[in-house]
């Protein structure tokens, strides 16, 4: 068979996996990203980072982590160590081009507006119509113009372009006499210079997710509270400090197809939908089980910070943020070495913020955005056409079936934009499952039967997640969407021995390893 030219954008894990599983099926891709390392968010993080859930959650199917590395969080420097053995393990260097920032994609062949089948004739690979790639090597600056038959976009949601709020003219920054950043910055400094930039600094820190606990974290560590720092933040969101509440693994309450029941999901039929609806004291049951836990170990109500919304919402938003060694950060409050504000918005004046509902003032000399990415806004510019931008970014989320593929943009899939509570793992299954759908393997169903899908999960995802249901995240239902991409791909969807493993025990990357 004459081979196809695939190109993937991106050589983050989602990336390495699109490539691992391309050459496993026979394509000789290349892979273009625009660092000068592979591992993307991993490349460079602030000095704490460590992986947020415990590694036989998040790994290589077929690559185990090393027995060195004991730690069942791992740290940042162990996370790059190990893609980087993956990566020369199945040789997938050779095929990678660093330092190459691709410009653009834009399509030549038919218009895809008037389909009722993808890419016109439901093929994968159709008679007519390749992308141009746009590649520009930022070494030398030169470009050149790649051809492809398919583009896998593995651009990443949590790098390189910043949410940075808005602010009503002469509301913002610019106002400011001290220094305001992105978190991205501050990350993209080495440790010793993020220490001195800091220290002995007033910094506020806007945002409480992941990012700004662990900056203010780092900056209550390094100033003490003589320089306080203050979080600046709209809502609060469950902290885990472990991974077993009341000493029950969360994986038996959320990983496995037990817990799936008790929850409506896209798709289902009567009988599912029958006994979502009788065991819903339960889903409730479970997420207050798991609430009762974090508030005995946390002084959350102390400190004013129990969220409004249930624990299982931000499992399922995939913003429940892992808390390790809380009594440093909860001591940090109470020696106010951290502060806490919230405030739905704040403007800038000369020596720091305001908040817009109790005009209270915070002195700053830097401020820290710690407000996340569009990563929306990073997929839709990749590419030049603006109809099929706006296929991307026209709708709150974006619309792609079995979170890869828009029923209207030809021969392009998108791994790693929707997120899970371990995406290293969903990232292999969408890998594989892409690589199989270019094998020829199955079809993708009409263009209709696609949005009708997309429509369900979207429904789904309103109903779940809420205000966050842009982020397209799959989270505490990743065995329903993986027995999707099984059905697809021919593989059996009950993963496990006996209906009863099937039933209870959790579920996770070493499920799928067999056909
Ligand atoms: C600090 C941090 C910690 C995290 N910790 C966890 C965790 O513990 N558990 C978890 O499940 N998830 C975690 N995540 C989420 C994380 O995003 C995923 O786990 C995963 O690493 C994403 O991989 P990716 O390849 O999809 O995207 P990325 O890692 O973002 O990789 C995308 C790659 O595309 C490249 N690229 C983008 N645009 C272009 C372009 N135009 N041209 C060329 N190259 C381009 C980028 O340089 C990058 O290398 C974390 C995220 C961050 C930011
Ligand atoms: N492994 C690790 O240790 C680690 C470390 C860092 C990050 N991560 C992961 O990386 C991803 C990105 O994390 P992140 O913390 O950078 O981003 P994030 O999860 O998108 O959180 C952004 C934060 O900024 C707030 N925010 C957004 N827009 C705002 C606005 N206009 N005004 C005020 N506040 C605003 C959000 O508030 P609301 O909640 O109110 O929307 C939220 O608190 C996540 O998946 C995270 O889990 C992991």
């Amino acid at each position: 068979m004459d081979k196809k030219q695939v190109i993937i954008v991106g050589a983050g894990i989602s990336g390495l996996l699109a490539c691992k599983y391309c050459l496993s099926k026979g394509f000789n891709p290349t892979v273009f990203d625009l660092e000068s390392d592979i591992g993307g968010v991993w490349v460079k993080t602030i000095k704490t980072t460590r992986l947020q859930a415990p590694k036989h959650l998040y790994l290589f199917s077929d690559f185990p982590w090393p027995d060195s590395v004991m730690d069942v969080f791992p740290t940042q420097q162990q996370m790059l160590e190990y893609i980087h053995s993956y990566a020369n393990h199945f040789n997938l260097m050779p095929h990678i081009k660093l330092q190459s920032r691709v410009n653009s994609i834009s399509y030549d062949g038919p218009s895809s507006q008037t389909w009722s089948l993808w890419n016109g004739t439901g093929e994968t690979f159709p008679p007519i119509g390749k992308w141009n790639v746009s590649v520009t090597d930022t070494n030398t600056t030169t470009t050149q113009v790649y051809i492809a038959d398919f583009v896998i976009l593995c651009l990443g949601r949590f790098k390189d372009v910043p949410n940075i709020p808005e602010f009503p003219v002469g509301k913002g920054p610019e106002n400011f006499q001290g220094k305001a950043i992105h978190s991205m910055e501050y990350a993209a400094m080495d440790n010793e210079e993020a220490a001195a930039f800091v220290k002995e600094k007033k910094v506020v820190v806007v945002g409480f997710g992941k990012t700004g606990l662990d900056i203010a974290r780092e900056c209550a560590s390094i100033n003490g509270p003589e320089h306080p720092c203050t979080i600046v933040y709209r809502r609060d969101h469950w902290k885990l400090p472990d991974w077993a509440p009341w000493g029950i693994p969360l994986t038996y309450l959320y990983f496995n197809r037990f817990s799936e029941l008790l929850v409506h999901k896209p798709g289902e039929g009567f009988v599912l939908n029958l006994l979502a609806t009788l065991l819903s004291p339960l889903r409730w049951g479970v997420s207050k089980f798991v609430e009762s836990h974090i508030k005995n170990k946390l002084p959350l109500a102390k400190f004013d910070m129990v969220p409004q919304h249930s624990f299982s919402k931000d499992a399922r938003s995939c913003l429940i943020l892992y808390m390790p060694d809380p009594d440093n950060f909860f001591n940090a409050v109470e020696e106010k070495s951290i502060k806490l504000k919230k405030s739905q918005s704040f403007s800038f004046y000369e020596k720091g913020i305001s908040t817009d509902e109790d005009n209270t003032q915070i002195e700053a000399e830097i401020v820290i955005f710690a407000t996340g990415f569009k990563g929306v806004e990073k997929l839709k510019d990749v590419f030049e056409s603006s109809t099929f931008g706006h296929f991307i970014s026209g709708s709150p989320r974006v619309p792609l079936y079995r979170e890869c593929i828009h029923p209207h943009i030809p021969q392009v899939a998108v791994i790693g934009f929707s997120e899970s509570l371990s995406n290293m793992y969903i990232s292999e299954m969408r890998a594989k499952w892409v690589a199989t759908l270019l094998e020829g393997m199955f079809k993708l169903p009409s263009v209709c039967e696609m949005e009708k899908d997309i429509a369900r999960w979207d429904e789904y995802m309103k109903q779940s997640t809420e205000e966050y249901h842009y982020r397209s995240s799959i989270g505490a239902l990743e065995i329903w969407y993986n027995d999707q991409l099984c059905k697809d791909m021919g593989m059996n969807q009950l993963r496990k021995n006996g209906t009863f493993a099937n039933l209870f025990e959790p579920h996770g990357p070493m499920d799928y390893v067999k056909p």
